[in-house]
């Protein structure tokens, strides 16, 4: 799917008309060493792309409001040896049509067009404090406007964060970005698939690991959003467990967090499953808790309602099954006030998923939990970790369960992005069931 210009060019009208007044400036990530001369595979930083759908490196964005509004791009210029061995560049002028800016020009200009950019305007947004080295520039930048203080020119009086406007709108996607989160899920869904489908007792995590990659790199995506979490048995209890390198044990469950990112976007999914394809008895119950609790959360997605309901509602069903199971004694109420759930549950239901997988945008406003509205993405996560102790019935030790699926809030409650895999028990079982 090709970037829609126009639709990142609307963006930019619509910062410029939140803005006001001034000046925002936002760049993109810079290239990250590896190892001596090799470097990480390139990734934009996500405000910049969600402003300009520009890949490189070294681009800028400068948006200038009131008076005349100015949308202007500073990138890298052509260069035929770098072309030869890196790929193409587009150069200003090329960028400027192809992206629907106003204006572009050489990245090397920078400093000196925003000492004239900056004359008289009354404020400067930009990422304050992300890069310490792009504080200093800025600063540099202001200098160099009030040096010229006996000419008649003003510097920026007020320094803003741009993220306070980038985040409000980053928070409620548009269509271009719900047609490129569901393309996302829908890759990463058959990922999922294709690792139930290929598990089996004996095979090592990073083979189930390797198995995603090569459904997120046949279907088109680009890289996995975050590092894939493909943790065997007792390894499910270790939340960011990304070693991915021991054996696969027959009567075990396998935790499997991955999603892709696509066109710059991310899908967040998590399934848990029998090694050997069937569930015990007691990976069942604990299986059962999770999923109604992931059931009770998708249940208050919903415009109006809080965020923090469908938290809430995770923690109701899975303290009662806590107590069910044995893991826990006493009465709900009490449990949860007290946290005593945090033992085996001690992460949120879920976060804001986009561009980021971990996307922008508060989770509170004015001190409150924030509403939902329609066009908010977002996870919902529950899980169960269970680690060895001498009051938790041993049937329970070591398990580590969760089931996580990406939903968007809609007019009517809400759409479940990640339906494509599995995760009713009988369902699972049918899929991995081995001719
Ligand atoms: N995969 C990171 C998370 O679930 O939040
Ligand atoms: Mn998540
Ligand atoms: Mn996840």
């Amino acid at each position: 799917m090709q970037p829609d210009i126009n639709t990142h060019r609307a963006r930019r009208e619509r910062v410029i008309e939140r803005l006001g007044v001034g000046v925002m400036v936002i760049a993109t990530a810079p290239e990250a060493v590896r190892n001596r001369d090799a470097h990480y595979p390139y990734r934009y930083d996500s405000y910049f792309y969600y402003l300009a759908g520009f890949p490189e490196p070294e681009a800028v964005v400068v948006l200038v409001a009131g008076g005349e509004p100015r949308q202007i791009l500073f990138c890298r210029e052509r260069h035929e040896e770098r072309e030869i061995w890196d790929g193409f560049r587009y150069g200003p002028e090329a960028a400027r049509e192809a992206f629907a800016f106003d204006e572009a020009r050489p990245i090397a200009e920078l400093d000196e067009a925003m000492a004239q950019i900056l004359e008289d305007q009354p404020q400067l947004a930009y990422a304050i404090g992300a890069d310490p080295a792009w504080d200093a520039r800025v600063l540099g930048w202001l200098n160099a406007v009030r040096a010229k203080g006996r000419s008649g020119v003003a510097a920026p009086e007020r320094l803003t964060d741009a993220r306070r406007v980038l985040d409000e709108m980053r928070l409620v996607k548009d269509a271009h970005e719900l047609a490129l989160m569901r393309r996302a899920a829908e890759i990463s869904a058959a990922a999922h698939v294709r690792a139930m489908r290929t598990t089996r007792p004996g095979r090592h995590e990073y083979e189930i690991e390797a198995e995603l990659l090569h459904a997120f790199r046949s279907q088109g995506a680009l890289a996995p959003a975050y590092t894939s979490i493909v943790a065997g048995g007792a390894n499910a209890c270790v939340l960011h467990y990304v070693t991915n390198s021991q054996p696969l044990n027959a009567g075990e469950l396998l935790l499997v967090d991955a999603g892709a990112e696509y066109g710059g976007y991310a899908a967040d999914i998590t399934r848990t499953f029998p090694v050997s394809g069937r569930f015990s008895p007691a990976q069942r119950d604990a299986y059962e808790v999770v999923l109604a609790a992931q059931a009770a959360a998708i249940a208050r997605l919903a415009p109006g309602e809080s965020w923090h309901a469908p938290h809430e509602a995770a923690l109701k069903v899975l303290t009662q099954g806590m107590v069910d199971l044995g893991l826990l004694q006493g009465e709900v109420d009490g449990l949860i006030e007290a946290e005593a759930y945090k033992r085996f549950y001690m992460h949120r239901t879920g976060h804001w998923l986009g561009l980021d997988v971990h996307d922008a945008g508060e989770y509170k406003v004015g001190g409150e939990w924030r509403p939902l509205e329609p066009g908010m993405t977002l996870t919902v996560e529950p899980g169960l970790y269970i680690r060895p102790a001498q009051d938790v019935p041993e049937a329970f030790w070591n398990l580590g369960i969760r089931i996580e699926d990406d939903a968007l809030v809609t007019a009517e409650g809400c759409e479940i992005l990640t339906g494509g895999v599995p995760k009713a028990v009988a369902e699972i079982e049918e899929l991995m069931r081995h001719d």
